[in-house]
């Protein structure tokens, strides 16, 4: 038995290997499998912004046959009475909010009480309206530690840069106001400095960072003439964007890295370790080969370290990291002119 333990956010994991957030992790099912197959740690699915505006919008929506959605009978009485549409917008609003956090409150406890490894509630957020007190109602389940997807696609053209960016710092110190247990911040990779900022960030009241988000892709169908949607789920092939970022910034940031998108094996799940990831995510490779492949790669990760000699994850963690050359921007140049100038 090699030693694969691994401490992420000041947790103790007994592996490095995460199941990252997903419609996977929505279930206490699911959560029981994946920690009775070996994973270190669970990200839940997230709690998004977005949902709770979509669940107001349906309370609103069946209001012309009474308010369905409003179940207490007391609920209904009250809204029916309030003749002022705008008041009666906002209670609704708030009840609707109330819900949507409740259920999802219930469920971190459930989790929290069905397994023994740490479990990491997420929220997905874009802005810094009025949510981060949910925040402190989750560290309240008992929950190990937030992680705090923040993805603002810099597509307004009238927003400069140093505003997209301040948004995230904005963000982190509203949450951290309310809370004490370690945040671990997932973010996307259009920055116009990549590395300057997630240093920055990392130097922030954060533990960790999840390097990538892997951004929802759009399509086209040409025969229809519509838009479509890129695949949902990564391929083997995407782990080397990850790769990069996590070799050239593991020696450099002031928090934990967990490497996140294309990994879908043992050698990916190897690569981001020697690149210096703390701990790697996981997710699409769940719903393409099923929880089994948690042992698989458990035990293969094994395999390779006993070919190596290596008796503990610490011993080849960041073996391969950049932190040793200057500016990785130069090395970089030379393989591309190496490589791609000779093929005609
Ligand atoms: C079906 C599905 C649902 C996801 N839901 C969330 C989510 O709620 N919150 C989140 O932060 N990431 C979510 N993700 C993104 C994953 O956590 C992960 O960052 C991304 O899929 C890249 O990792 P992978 O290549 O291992 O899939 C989801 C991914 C998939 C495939």
């Amino acid at each position: 038995m090699k030693n694969l333990q691994t401490t992420y956010l000041g947790l103790k994991l007994r592996n490095p290997l995460i199941a990252g957030s997903c419609g996977l992790t929505n279930s206490i099912s699911h959560l029981k499998t994946l920690a009775s197959g070996g994973i270190g740690a669970v990200v839940v699915k997230s709690l998004f912004e977005e949902h709770i505006q979509v669940d107001t919008e349906k309370v609103i929506k069946s209001e012309e046959g009474g308010i369905k959605t409003l179940t207490r009978s007391s609920d209904r009485l009250f809204a029916r009475r309030i003749h002022d549409q705008e008041e009666a917008y906002a209670y609704i609003y708030d009840f609707a909010k109330r819900n949507t956090l409740e259920k999802y409150l219930d469920f971190l406890r459930e989790a929290k009480r069905s397994v023994e490894i740490p479990v990491i509630a997420s929220v997905n957020c874009v802005s810094n309206n009025d949510w981060h007190s949910f925040a402190k109602k989750i560290q309240g389940t008992g929950v190990d530690a937030l992680e705090l997807n923040i993805f603002i696609l810099p597509s307004d053209w009238q927003r400069a840069p140093e505003e997209n960016e301040k948004a995230y710092f904005d963000i982190i110190k509203e949450v951290r106001s309310y809370v004490d247990i370690p945040i671990a911040v997932k973010i996307g990779y259009y920055f116009s400095s990549l590395a300057q900022t997630v240093i920055r960030l990392s130097e922030g009241p954060i533990e960790g960072m999840v390097l990538f988000n892997r951004p929802y892709n759009i399509d086209f169908d040409i025969d229809k003439l519509e838009v479509s949607h890129g695949a949902v789920l990564s391929s083997a092939e995407e782990y080397n964007h990850t790769l990069r970022w996590i070799s050239i910034l593991s020696g450099q940031v002031k928090c934990d890295l967990s490497a996140s998108t294309g990994v879908h094996d043992h050698k990916s799940f190897i690569k981001q370790l020697l690149a210096g990831a703390t701990t790697v995510q996981i997710a699409s490779v769940l719903y393409r080969e099923g929880f089994d492949v948690i042992p698989v790669i458990l035990r293969n990760t094994e395999e390779w370290m006993t070919l190596h000699n290596f008796e503990s994850v610490d011993e080849f963690r960041g073996k391969l990291s950049r932190k040793s050359f200057e500016n990785p921007a130069v090395l970089e140049r030379v393989q591309f002119m190496k490589y791609y100038s000779g093929i005609e």
